[in-house]
């Protein structure tokens, strides 16, 4: 992080800033004395604008009193969660290759993680469900996905969001999904489309939690404000734990969160386009190269290239940083599955993309 020069693909965020009208929002939010604690489970206007916005995205009906907690973030609300439902000793199912907070929540809360790698099938990740019956125990507590997928960019089809749903009540489990990306999709109808959440087929008895977060769709990144949907014994419990956390999320943050989610589609839009450009940008400059197999991504903003013998993607990664000055993330870094790979976030603007991706064809060229 301290090499000069270098063009940074490796983080999981955009540089573009905050959109004006958020940050207008927060500082209009202290000049009217959005400044105090709040109720531990965020603002009441918060969580209603949740609550509306659920309904309008994806028709599904929440009790903003009930089923909605406003939380420090989005690994706030997977923390959070996640120590909500699991007891020392417990197990956790993971899909993987995954953001690793997940896993590391899990062994904060005492718990073992089993890694369930998504297999691939061709040109398209899968899930391997006879191997998450193989993986149960008596201890199994509950089973945590993402999708759209960090690293993968992997979406969940309409069956696999059933089969995960049947096999958490079959098993009696917690299903938690991590859906912060939701709002990057490239395979709907048209852009700006939501990929469908799985509290669309979940009833709200299930033993469900979703997390989200403003990071990913509104360049929030710093702000640190999520939020967490659950069954309603699940809220009331976050909502004790958290305040021996951090009490509640900031309070001029939740507010400009709300503007988001009122305001926000139109900046939406300009980014989806824009990303969705760098994405095929990327598949364009990888496709063909020899050795190189890319699932093309339907959503978030990564691309999770496999090279054919590659077996140290950390000494890839550092090889390629110290030659081309080209930083990437190691597949390694996203557990089961993951060694073989490497991530590329396309998030980042055109004049570094275009020749970080140049640099980093080449590389590959050359080392064929
Ligand atoms: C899959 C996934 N979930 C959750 C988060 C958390 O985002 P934040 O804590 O910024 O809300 C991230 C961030 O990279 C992520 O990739």
């Amino acid at each position: 992080m301290s090499m000069d020069g270098v063009l940074r693909l490796y983080f999981g965020e955009s540089n573009l800033p905050t959109p004006e009208y958020i940050k207008e929002a927060a500082i209009r939010a202290m000049h009217d004395g959005f400044t105090f604690y709040t109720e531990n489970a965020g603002l009441p206007s918060t969580r209603r604008a949740l609550a509306d916005h659920y309904r309008a995205m994806q028709s599904v009906e929440l009790d903003p009193a009930s089923e909605i907690i406003v939380t420090a973030s989005g690994v706030q609300a997977l923390n959070l969660g996640i120590r909500a439902v699991l007891d020392p000793g417990d197990d956790a199912l993971v899909l993987t290759p995954a953001w690793p907070n997940g896993s590391s929540s899990i062994m904060m809360a005492n718990a073992n993680v089993l890694q369930i790698a998504h297999p691939l099938c061709g040109q398209r990740y899968a899930i391997d469900f006879a191997a998450l019956e193989a993986a149960v125990t008596p201890r199994t507590r509950m089973l945590l996905y993402t999708s759209p997928s960090n690293p993968l960019g992997w979406v969940a089809t309409d069956a696999e969001q059933q089969g995960l749903l049947d096999f958490a009540r079959r098993h009696n489990l917690w299903l938690i999904a991590d859906e912060v990306y939701d709002r990057l999709y490239y395979a709907g109808s048209r852009l700006g489309e939501p990929v469908p959440s799985i509290l669309r087929k979940a009833t709200r008895d299930d033993a469900m939690i979703v997390i989200h977060s403003f990071s990913k769709s509104y360049c929030m990144t710093g702000w640190r404000v999520g939020w967490l949907i659950g069954r309603r014994d699940l809220i009331a419990k976050a909502t004790q734990l958290i305040e021996f956390v951090v009490s509640h999320a900031p309070t001029f943050g939740q507010k400009a969160g709300e503007a988001a989610l009122t305001r926000g589609e139109d900046e939406l839009g300009r980014m989806l386009e824009r990303l969705k450009q760098n994405r095929d940008l990327c598949l364009e400059a990888l496709r063909g190269l020899p050795g190189v197999t890319v699932p093309k991504p339907d959503g978030a903003f990564y691309l999770f290239p496999r090279l054919a013998g590659l077996t140290d993607s950390f000494g890839f990664c550092r090889d390629l940083l110290m030659e081309t000055r080209v930083g990437l993330a190691p597949g390694v870094a996203f557990g089961e599955g993951g060694e073989g790979s490497f991530r590329i976030c396309y998030a980042a603007e055109m004049s570094i993309l275009e020749p970080a991706m140049e640099r980093l064809t080449r590389f590959l060229r050359a080392g064929v």
